[in-house]
Parts: C-alpha cells; structure tokens; sequence
C-alpha cells in the first residue's frame, strides 16, 4: 500500500499523518510506503512546525527527519490512496488529476471516520497549541480506521 498525506503546507497537518500512519503501520508490522506533501511550495524543504514536531513527540513519534515538498503531478501515479485534510486540499489536488483513475485515489481523510460528512482537519498554523493536540487525535483515529479496514 502506498499512502499520500496532502495538506496546505506540509509542516504542520500532513508531517502529522505521516508520521502517525508509519508509527502504526511499524506496530501492525506492515511494510506500507508513506509520504506527505503539501499543494503549495512556501515551506518547501523545511523541517515540520516546532509545535506538530512537540505533539508528535510527547506522543512517542519522531518527525523531525521529514522535510516539506510540493505535491506533483506524477504523485498520482507513485501512490495509492492520497488522503488531503480539508476541502481547499481537495480542489488544489483534484485540479492537477489528469484522468478519472488519478481522482478516485483522492478522498478527505476524516471521511474515513465519518463517511461522506466532508470534516476537515483543521489547519491549526495561526492557532494555538490545543489545535495540534486536535489535528493529533483526529488523524491518529483516521490512520487507526484507515488500517483496520486493510488487515
Ligand atoms: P499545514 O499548515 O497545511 O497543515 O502545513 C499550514 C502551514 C503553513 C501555511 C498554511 C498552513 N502558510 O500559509 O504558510
């Protein structure tokens, strides 16, 4: 299984999911290939945010090897599923599909939880620090869901 994660930046939601998704896949003791990206390039090639670096890591996660990219087109040949986090995600990422079997990779990943109910995962970058917290539980349920329905 190869898994995208896409948010707007990618330092703060998707380095998240990712990291999340390769913590529970190495306990399921799954080999699945995991990758974020974010639909904008500003963050290109930096470290996630210090405060989803902290919350990844009082949970006993380590993120701070990821670096931010742009998602590209050819993602959608290199991967699966690509989960993005809110509707904005969903219309960047949709816009660069160049056929019907590259969009149906492409779903909200809370949708998983909550089939067809379109929850974002809310970008928590101008907000405090309880908006990690947030971001972390709602994907750890996502990535837990996500796996289940795979085993
Ligand atoms: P992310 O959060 O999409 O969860 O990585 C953001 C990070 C940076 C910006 C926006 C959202 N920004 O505007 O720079």
């Amino acid at each position: 299984m190869r898994i995208l994660m896409v948010c707007l930046g990618n330092i703060c939601r998707s380095p998240l999911a990712e990291g999340i998704m390769r913590h529970q896949i190495k306990t399921e003791g799954l080999t699945w290939n995991i990758d974020s990206a974010g639909t904008g390039a500003w963050h290109a090639g930096e470290k996630p945010d210090p405060r989803s670096i902290e919350v990844a890591h009082r949970n006993g996660i380590d993120i701070t090897g990821q670096r931010a990219r742009q998602f590209v087109p050819l993602d959608f040949d290199r991967f699966d599923h690509i989960f993005v986090m809110d509707a904005e995600n969903l219309k960047n990422v949709l816009a660069l599909a160049p056929h019907d079997l590259a969009r149906e990779k492409v779903e909200m990943i809370m949708n998983r939880v909550y089939p067809n109910e379109n929850r974002r995962v809310p970008d928590p970058y101008y907000g405090g620090k309880t908006g990690f917290d947030d971001v972390f539980e709602m994907l750890e349920e996502a990535c837990k869901k996500i796996i289940s329905e795979h085993l």
